[in-house]
């Protein structure tokens, strides 16, 4: 059996992915912004939400299915929007996710900086797909590049609000990180330990940000981002998007209940609360902590996508009780994609389902509708 096979969690597919890829792109995968306190806590702080389950219930069938943001989904989680994934996966990045995803009919969703353009990751993905926007500063490459992905087949959008500027990040310049990555001297030594990695990368076309090749992408990512994208995005650009998009509609990077008023009143089919997975601001809240708040300042009025830390499918289970309509994987299945590209995905999908389907049998529950609060209790409180 393959060592990918084997692999019986995240955290394994994590410790195989370190074992196949250079250092300079698994800690860029595996970083947070600072002394990485929110990246530990988000995914603490699901062990402080523990479950109470109902006994003798029958549990023989388990339906997984949900609608978030008016999308069937056979399952309640779906596929974060990151950057530049053949940095991971140098001959297909986005097309080995974007078809692990469709495979299991999924929700993909692709970053502004992917390196695979919007239209050759839909003609690999025949599934529901959303894209993700950070505003350049001139505002019309914004609108070329909805309508692009618009007529690619993308159903959803999703404006990611956290990141006015580039949060620090350690590891890369200690790292020599950049996009393309180029093989100095001080990264030789690291990438001839990774021989399939270096062999797909010598031999694949140069990493760049594919949907806007006029960008000279030789820096650092967050380098790019400072240098690229507007720092003075407000709440008007937010609804300009929204309008000129006309479809779903989601904002992500939200941290405050009164933020997620405003979404609310921009027509926003869904708030997304993140913290980009504690690479931005450092110290920020965990997500599942702002959650009980958040859920109860929406009211209904639209739905609640969390990502930040979900490595269990116990933590999706948690996020769900506690008032999310679907959860978004981010380093969960990166894990999976630098450890073994597509079947990696997979894996990680895999993973989170049956840990999900057991959670929920274990609790007695067999729809999502059923994950409800009372099935936890916060550490060293009583009910
Ligand atoms: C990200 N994230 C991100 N978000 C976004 O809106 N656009 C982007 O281009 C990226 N790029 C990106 C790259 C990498 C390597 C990571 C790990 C993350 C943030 C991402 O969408 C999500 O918010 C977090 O990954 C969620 O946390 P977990 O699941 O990784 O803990
Ligand atoms: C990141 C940016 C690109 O988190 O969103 O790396």
């Amino acid at each position: 059996m393959s060592r990918l096979a084997r692999t019986q969690s995240i955290a394994d597919l994590r410790a195989l992915a370190k074992a196949k890829i250079p250092r300079m792109v698994f800690d860029y995968i595996d970083g947070g912004a600072e002394d990485e306190v929110t990246l530990r806590r988000s995914v603490s702080a699901y062990d402080d939400y523990e479950l109470q389950w109902h006994a003798l219930r029958d549990v023989a069938e388990i339906d997984l299915s949900t609608t978030i943001m008016g999308q069937n989904t056979p399952l309640p989680f779906l596929i974060t929007p990151t950057a530049a994934n053949r940095l991971f996966h140098p001959r297909h990045g986005e097309l080995a996710t974007a078809r692990a995803a469709a495979k299991s009919d999924l929700i993909y969703s692709c970053s502004t900086i992917a390196s695979q353009t919007v239209e050759v990751i839909a003609a690999a993905n025949p599934g529901p797909k959303w894209v993700q926007v950070y505003v350049w500063n001139d505002r019309k490459i914004v609108e070329d590049f909805l309508i692009r992905a618009k007529e690619a087949g993308f159903t959803g959008c999703i404006l990611t609000v956290d990141v006015p500027v580039a949060g620090k990040r350690e590891r890369d310049p200690r790292n020599y990180f950049s996009v393309p990555p180029k093989i100095s001297l001080p990264l030789i030594r690291q990438v001839l330990a990774r021989p399939g990695w270096l062999a797909d990368f010598l031999t694949s076309s140069s990493i760049t940000a594919a949907n806007f090749t006029e960008f000279e992408t030789d820096q650092d990512i967050m380098g790019f981002i400072d240098s690229q994208f507007s720092k003075s995005v407000s709440w008007d650009d937010a609804a300009w998007i929204k309008d000129i998009w006309g479809d779903r509609f989601a904002v992500k990077g939200i941290s405050r209940a009164e933020d997620a008023e405003r979404c609310v009143e921009i027509g926003a089919d869904a708030v997304w609360v993140s913290n980009h997975g504690g690479r931005q601001l450092d110290t920020s809240v965990p997500t599942i902590d702002l959650l009980p708040e958040i859920a109860s300042a929406v009211a209904g009025r639209a739905d609640i996508i969390l990502d930040g830390g979900v490595r269990r499918g116990s933590h999706i289970a948690k996020a769900l009780a506690l008032g999310a309509t679907g959860i978004a994987i981010g380093r969960a299945w990166l894990y999976g994609l630098g450890a073994g590209g597509e079947a990696g995905v997979a894996r990680a999908i895999d993973i989170l389902e049956d840990e999900l389907r057991r959670t929920m049998a274990l609790l007695g529950v067999t729809k999502i509708a059923d994950l409800t609060p009372d099935l936890i209790r916060r550490r060293g409180t009583t009910p």
